[in-house]
């Protein structure tokens, strides 16, 4: 394992994000409203976007970094077309011990066998509610419930294993489905983990009391199902893990808002179109492309990831509490740089 670069606090460079596309086929309220990402919004061009060829060499050179795990999101990942063909460029990478996705579901009755075929480990798939009508709601009305459950059966029939269900938590909106959502998991043996609705991009008109605490969600559902807490997997999970009383399996909890997790954090998000962001709340990256399709060594290159890697000082979500809107402004959007 290479000697991981480490930032201004000492954090290790660990994880890298990539998000291969800045489109997605849901239109999620709390992410791309479809009010403001409608027809005639303008996603990046073909040209501007890295071609898998691009995308494998620079992580080559952050794995060589320090880098062990990889996960690939978007916008939605698998409306980038051959996403598998990427999975099978990065999987063989000297050094990668972890390869998985973030997706909707939606398209994987098609691509999970594919995806397991090209080295893909495991899968994470987003369901906010099995009710079909605050799915609905909540994903602009593009996708039934059913939908995604098919593509989550598909994943686990591909062996996609273990399958995590991520689910944001908005109060009012779908809080009063999350333990029959929880229910649902535990029967079938997914780990589902609650994430606290984000102040992420600038577009969501996020407000405070949308936010359901982790700890609200804990007792809502140990209420019914009782839950025990456990101890983090490694140090940089952003999960707060918690195991059924009765050995049924374990749910996760992902605090940003209410218990921030920057200490440990050792995430490098990579964009569609080739800048490195080193907070998922920055409001700059920076840019790899241009020096990528200018001719620059690979030396030339760690040296400008070393630089932005080694000043870094992001810790967005501890210091939230001191930020005003207008500090908020510039933000990168999520479907942008992928959760
Ligand atoms: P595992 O590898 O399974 O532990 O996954 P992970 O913890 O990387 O999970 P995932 O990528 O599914 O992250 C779950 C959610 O946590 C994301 O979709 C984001 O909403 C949130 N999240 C992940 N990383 C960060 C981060 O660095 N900062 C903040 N604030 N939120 C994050
Ligand atoms: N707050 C919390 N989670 C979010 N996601 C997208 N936008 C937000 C937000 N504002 C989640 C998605 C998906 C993951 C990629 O990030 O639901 O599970
Ligand atoms: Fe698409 Fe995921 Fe954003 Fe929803 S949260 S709009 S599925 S990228
Ligand atoms: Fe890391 Fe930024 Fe998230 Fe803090 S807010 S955990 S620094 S990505």
């Amino acid at each position: 394992m290479a000697d991981a670069i480490q930032d201004t606090f000492k954090r290790p460079l660990r994880d890298l994000r990539i998000s291969v596309t800045d489109r997605c086929n849901f239109r999620c309220a709390y992410c791309m409203p479809a009010e403001i990402f409608g027809e005639h919004y303008r996603f990046l061009p073909k040209a501007e976007i890295l071609t898998f060829e691009e995308i494998t060499r620079l992580t080559g050179i952050i794995v060589r970094l320090g880098a062990v795990k990889l996960r690939i999101t978007g916008g939605e990942p698998l409306v980038r077309e051959q996403v598998d063909k990427l999975i099978g460029m990065l999987s063989p990478i000297d050094g990668v011990d972890d390869v998985t996705l973030t997706t909707n579901g939606f398209l994987l009755p098609q691509k999970a066998q594919l995806l397991k075929d090209a080295g893909l480990n495991r899968i994470t798939v987003s369901l906010d509610s099995l009710d079909d009508t605050v799915f609905r709601k909540m994903n602009g009305n593009r996708s039934s419930v059913q939908k995604v459950l098919d593509g989550i059966e598909a994943a686990e029939k591909a062996g996609l294993q273990p399958i995590k269900i991520n689910c944001v938590v908005q109060r009012g909106v779908n809080d009063h489905t999350i333990v029959d959502l929880a229910r649902w998991a535990k029967d079938k043996g997914y780990i589902l983990r609650f994430i606290e609705y984000m102040d992420v991009g600038t577009k969501n008109g996020w407000r405070m009391d949308q936010v359901v605490p982790a700890q609200e969600i804990v007792e809502r559902i140990d209420a019914v199902m009782p839950l025990v807490q456990t101890k983090r997997n490694y140090q940089s999970e952003v999960a707060l893990r918690y195991n059924y009383q009765d050995g049924g399996g374990e749910i996760g909890l992902i605090a940003s808002v209410t218990k921030p997790f920057c200490g440990a954090c050792s995430r490098m998000r990579l964009s569609p179109e080739g800048s490195i962001y080193t907070c998922l709340f920055a409001t700059q990256g920076t840019d790899l492309r241009e020096p990528l399709r200018s001719g620059a060594s690979d030396d030339e290159i760690e040296q400008i990831i070393r630089n932005t890697w080694g000043t870094r000082i992001d810790r967005y979500s501890e210091l939230r509490s001191e930020q005003t809107d207008e500090d908020r402004a510039e933000k990168v959007e999520m479907y942008h740089i992928g959760g």
